[in-house]
């Protein structure tokens, strides 16, 4: 597999030599574009030496005669990474500019994209870089986040370039997934639902669909075509996805079972109330002295029912839970029907609603037991899907 690293003008350039090193090990083909900043920092000579293969670095430079090499090395790559990414870059790429070779080849391939960035924690954090890496993600792109530390130019702050490690592992698990769902169609419910109580109030929970997102990137970037039904979020899916909003588990049980018909896989990312109001109130429940007791009526079970209608699609079920018991995990897989559930422990820090990280237990409908460890939610998505392909 071929991944050309493109390097930037950062004071973290001198990582990339390792990660080559580190992506050739691992069997990947690796030539490196730098931009010229780069070359402030790292000699196109090292790369040269370390991979056996020449550096592009101006966009007219041509190592095969009559060949573009943009177009050459856009179509060759299976992956793309940036590591390290400047804020430069990446607002560049974002917008469409290709006025060196590194973004000319961005700009010309459709391969998928590892961004490692790594910067001064104020330009990490500046509005157009946010923006512009957001952007990205709903491109599809991997971020691989920078951590958080002391940075080169002495500040403490988010910055640093991720370990070498983790580019490699988002590397490896695009690799290892890439295109295993062509022609399949993945649906996902995501997000949380609103009960209504009145015309202004409802009841909800903490979701924030980001689990969702990174199952409906993680999808794409293997090939499927996706639907995603989502209850009211924040979060941007990808572009191509397509999305259907609803606000109650009523609602999300119609337009689920409506985009299953044809699916080959649904994953009930969604947290769904378990209960709604017996009654909605027309207008707003008064205020008074008196107590108010809210009467309370079970919802449907939508991917229990997904799996019962559609019994020839994997049904992937989530169970958020308060420890690691898988217990309840297992009584759910038996009790929905379900192909495999992926269970989660919401108690522990860092993990599950609204954080970037997850870390799942599968249980599988033939006894097994897998565990995907402390990844971003994109690499858990990319993991658990790799794993129901498998099943
Ligand atoms: C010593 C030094 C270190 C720098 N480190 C970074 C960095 O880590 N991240 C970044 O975004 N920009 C950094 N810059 C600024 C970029 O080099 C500058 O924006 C440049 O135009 C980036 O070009 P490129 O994106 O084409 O590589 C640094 C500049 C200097 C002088």
């Amino acid at each position: 597999m071929n991944v050309v690293l493109g390097v930037c003008g950062s004071i973290a350039a001198y990582r990339a030599a390792d990660l080559a090193r580190n992506l050739m090990r691992s069997g990947f083909t690796v030539r490196v574009c730098l931009t010229d900043a780069a070359q402030k920092f790292v000699t196109p000579a090292l790369f040269e030496v370390l991979t056996g293969n020449p550096c592009l670095i101006d966009t007219f430079d041509e190592p095969e005669m009559g060949r573009m090499a943009h177009i050459d090395w856009a179509r060759q790559a299976d992956i793309i990474v940036i590591a390290p990414a400047t804020a430069n870059t990446i607002n560049k790429i974002a917008t469409g500019i290709g006025d060196d070779m590194l973004t000319t080849i961005v700009l010309a391939t459709t391969s998928p994209i590892v961004i490692a960035p790594a910067m001064n924690p104020q330009m990490y954090v500046n509005d157009a870089t946010q923006a512009a890496l957001r952007k990205l993600e709903a491109h599809a792109a991997i971020i691989v986040e920078p951590q958080e530390g002391d940075v080169a130019c002495g500040e403490h702050g988010q910055g640093k370039l991720a370990s070498n490690q983790e580019i490699l592992n988002a590397v490896m698990t695009l690799a290892a997934t890439r295109k295993s769902l062509i022609g399949k169609h993945v649906v996902i419910t995501s997000g949380p639902t609103q009960e209504a109580i009145d015309d202004v109030r409802y009841l909800s929970n903490h979701s924030s669909g980001k689990m969702g997102v990174a199952l409906a990137r993680a999808a794409q970037l293997m090939g499927a075509r996706v639907t995603v039904v989502s209850g009211p979020v924040k979060v941007q899916y990808p572009l191509n996805a397509q999305v259907v909003r609803v606000q109650s588990a009523l609602e999300m049980l119609d337009a689920t079972l409506a985009a299953g018909a044809d699916a080959d896989i649904v994953i009930g990312a969604a947290a769904v109330a378990d209960y709604r109001p017996a009654i909605r109130t027309a207008g707003k429940v008064r205020r008074s002295d008196a107590s108010l007791s809210l009467e309370l009526v079970p919802n449907p079970d939508i991917i229990a029912t997904v799996a019962k209608t559609y019994p020839g699609a994997s049904v992937v079920g989530f169970a958020a839970e308060p420890s690691s018991e898988l217990d309840v995990a297992r009584e759910k897989l038996e009790r929905k029907n379900l192909a495999a559930i992926a269970s989660n422990d919401v108690s522990q820090p860092g993990i599950g609603f609204d954080s970037d990280q997850n870390e799942l237990v599968l249980v599988t409908r033939a006894g097994q037991t897998l565990e995907s460890g402390r990844l971003s939610k994109l690499g858990c998505a990319l993991w658990l899907l790799d794993q129901v392909v498998r099943l």
